[in-house]
């Protein structure tokens, strides 16, 4: 069993275990995103960031870090803690209006953002990218029936060409695994699909209307 020093306490743990899963089991907070213990490492958020001090000085994302023998690691140390807080200005910055970010920051002592990555019109983005939708209906469930489409601030989860998709089961486990309340449950009853749905969308139904495609009017309206 490896031995790992963990704000200067050394505690024994499991080979192959994630540094941030040890620092948790010593009763240690740092904030995560991207990270569900039933999915693979990810990586993308970087809150969970810490600075190790041995075999080697780095800042590491601990949610994709396996320990290792002798690995000496402080939580709390300026650079980390620094590290932590430039990703949750970043993620203010895309969603400002996001309840959940602002809570997370503050307790983190960030009250304001330095950047502003995004114009007016996306003032109300509440999805940060975490993947944790795409992952579970791809790697668990096994449908791959969402995944981010966009560049850039346009950035976005969806299905292809934001239509209704087969692939989908409905099961609903993409809501419940979204911590922003990005998704939302189909709102037709007896329809499986389950989205993102685009904020602009009325679901008026103009657009089967009009379509001059029977099939692709008939595939919009089934969403
Ligand atoms: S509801 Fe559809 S998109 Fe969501 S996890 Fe289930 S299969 Fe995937
Ligand atoms: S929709 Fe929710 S779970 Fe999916 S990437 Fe955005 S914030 Fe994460
Ligand atoms: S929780 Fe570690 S990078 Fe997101």
């Amino acid at each position: 069993m490896p031995t790992v020093t963990i704000n200067g306490t050394s505690v024994a743990v499991t080979q192959g275990t994630l540094l941030l899963k040890a620092v948790q089991n010593a009763g240690i907070h740092i904030p995560t995103l991207c990270h569900h213990d039933a999915l693979a490492p990810y990586g993308a958020c970087r809150l969970c960031m810490v600075l190790i001090t041995a075999p080697r000085r780095a800042l590491v994302a601990s949610c994709t870090y396996p320990v290792e023998e002798d690995l000496a690691v402080e939580t709390h140390a300026p650079e980390a803690v620094q590290a932590r807080r430039l990703a949750l200005e970043a993620l203010l910055a895309r969603c400002p209006g996001s309840d959940a970010i602002r809570k997370m920051a503050e307790k983190e002592g960030v009250t304001a953002s330095r950047f502003s990555l995004l114009s007016h019109e996306h003032s109300d983005e509440l999805c940060v990218l975490c993947g944790l939708c795409v992952r579970i209906c791809r790697d668990l469930i096994g449908a791959a029936a969402i995944a981010f489409v966009g560049r850039g601030s346009e950035r976005k989860v969806g299905t292809p060409f934001d239509l209704h998709t087969e692939a989908c089961i409905g099961c609903e486990t993409c809501v419940d695994i979204c911590l922003m309340d990005v998704l939302a449950p189909n709102p037709e009853e007896g329809m499986p699909p389950v989205v993102a749905y685009p904020d602009e969308c009325w679901f008026c139904g103009s657009c089967v209307d009009m379509c001059p495609q029977e099939e692709q009017g008939a595939g919009l309206k089934e969403r």
